[in-house]
């Protein structure tokens, strides 16, 4: 039975009301899925010609930005769900251009379909030479997300018709092209930090295989991927494909918000994802099990944690106060890949002392600390022979799909338009302009000035 037919039933109307102590006037705001509509607030005023009341909230930490239909989390539970479908039986059952299908498309595919699906992404993993040119012109060192968040924009220039933001047969080929040629950037993006000549795709190698061929081959005629490395890196693709409304999902949607093209909407997404604190975690979390070097300096580094010098990188979560189910599943194919590349790495063993301390510590466990998907996952790239460089950026090659599925929901939603958020300006007002000469005073030294914490209240 819905909420609705429930509460008319029962006589309890679905309202929230709020009572303005400093007027004494009572509002009745209508509860939708579990949410007030924050636009309703604003007819909560003091003065007839006030504004009218708004939310606030940084970081959008309580605030719904969106219906969606693709990914379903319970951070309690630590359930995550692709169109419903539970994480767990999507790596055992699924393969990962099944499941871009089904974020994009909203269903699982017939055999047809996947069949065509499959062909049309194999066979757009070519990128426009001048692109590949363009990739060439990067210092040697260049760090190969910089290089992915510019060569997706530059996408944009190739494909102009994907301003047809409406075109049914534009969207598709945006989908297409976006996810088949993601390995393709990420791959040259790699070999190029070596010195190495770049390698074009393989379309007789499934994507993970393809995507393992372009990294690895050198002089052989044909390379064969390892078909343990190869499930497991598409099980790791799985892993990454969606997340909700994650920092640069909405990154994608606010840009995609401005009806700009989807190469650049997703290009804000590589850019967010580049963050260290985002998908930049899996990089920090291989560097931080080496500063840690060995088991017995784990307790210093977590009273290092604790008094606030760094993060445990790889934990917590914003949505997740449990054990993140990817985290549990890339843990499992940890040992798997090790045994397969013959590896014995030591920081596994740093790793999982250090996560046993963590989860028995009162300062992770009552923050509700627990390891999340960039926790494990870096150990499995570097027993692929992947570098930490390239960590993030095989993130973003599954994320892909995630975020040209959110990008083409929200492009579908009719409650839907410009993101332009509000504020609460805790600046100056209505200041007399002083003239250059009179601003030199005995603090105005050359340079920047220091910067200045935002004030909490304005006027404070
Ligand atoms: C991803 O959103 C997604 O879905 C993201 C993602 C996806 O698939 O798209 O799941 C991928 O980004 C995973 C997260 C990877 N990042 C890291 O592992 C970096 C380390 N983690 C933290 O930076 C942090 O946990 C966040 C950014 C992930 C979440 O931060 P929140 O939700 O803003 O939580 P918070 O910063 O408000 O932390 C609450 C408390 C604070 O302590 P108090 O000030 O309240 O005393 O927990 C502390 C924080 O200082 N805390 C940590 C910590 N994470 C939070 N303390 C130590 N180590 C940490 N890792």
């Amino acid at each position: 039975m819905g909420t609705e037919e429930s509460s008319i039933e029962s006589g309890v109307s679905e309202t929230l009301t709020i009572t303005d102590n400093r007027t004494g006037k009572s509002y009745e705001v209508p509860i939708t899925d579990e949410t007030i509509r924050a636009i309703d607030l604003r007819q909560i005023k003091v003065n007839p010609d006030d504004f009218g009341m708004m939310t606030y909230d940084p970081a959008y930490t309580n605030t719904a930005s969106c219906r969606s239909a693709i990914t379903y989390i319970d951070g309690d539970k630590g359930i995550l769900q692709h169109r419903g479908y539970p994480i767990e039986a999507l790596c055992e059952h699924s393969s990962y251009l099944e499941v871009a299908y089904l974020l994009v498309f909203g269903e699982l595919p017939t055999t047809p379909q996947l069949e065509r699906w499959v062909w049309d992404v194999t066979h757009h993993t070519f990128v426009h030479e001048d692109i590949k040119a363009m990739l060439e012109g990067f210092r040697y060192d260049a760090h190969p997300m910089g290089m992915l968040v510019s060569a997706v924009g530059a996408m944009s220039t190739f494909y102009p018709d994907a301003k047809m933001i409406e075109d049914p047969e534009e969207r598709y080929m945006a989908a297409i092209r976006m996810i088949a040629k993601m390995p393709t950037l990420a791959a040259f993006s790699y070999r190029h930090s070596l010195g190495l000549p770049y390698i074009y795709p393989d379309n007789d190698l499934s994507y993970a295989g393809n995507f393992l061929n372009m990294l690895r081959k050198m002089t052989e005629v044909k390379f064969e991927p390892d078909p343990r490395l190869e499930r497991a890196l598409d099980v790791l693709f799985i892993l990454h494909a969606d997340h909700e409304q994650n920092c640069s999902t909405s990154a994608v949607r606010s840009v995609g918000s401005s009806q700009v093209d989807p190469y650049s909407a997703v290009a804000a997404g590589v850019a967010a994802l580049y963050g260290p604190l985002h998908g930049g975690a899996n990089e920090q979390v291989l560097r931080m099990l080496r500063r840690i070097e060995t088991v017995d300096n784990i307790p210093d580094f977590l009273n290092g944690v604790k008094a606030r010098e760094e993060k445990l990188m790889g934990f917590g979560h914003r949505v997740y106060k449990n054990y993140d189910p990817r985290a549990r599943i890339i843990k499992k194919h940890v040992d798997e890949v090790l045994d397969a590349v013959g590896l014995d790495n030591p920081l596994v063993e740093i790793a999982t002392e250090l996560e046993k301390r963590a989860l028995d510590d009162e300062f992770f466990t009552s923050r509700k600390l627990y390891p999340n998907v960039d926790f494990y996952s870096g150990l499995i790239y570097e027993a692929l022979g992947i570098p930490a460089a390239m960590f993030t950026v095989i993130f973003a090659i599954p994320r892909t799909s995630g975020w040209i599925s959110q990008w083409l929901e929200m492009t579908d939603d009719s409650e839907q338009k410009i993101a332009r958020p509000r504020q609460i300006y805790t600046g100056d007002r209505d200041l007399d302009y002083v003239p250059i000469e009179d601003r030199n005073g005995p603090e105005k030294i050359a340079g920047p000035p220091a910067r200045r914490p935002v004030k909490s209240r304005r006027g404070a």
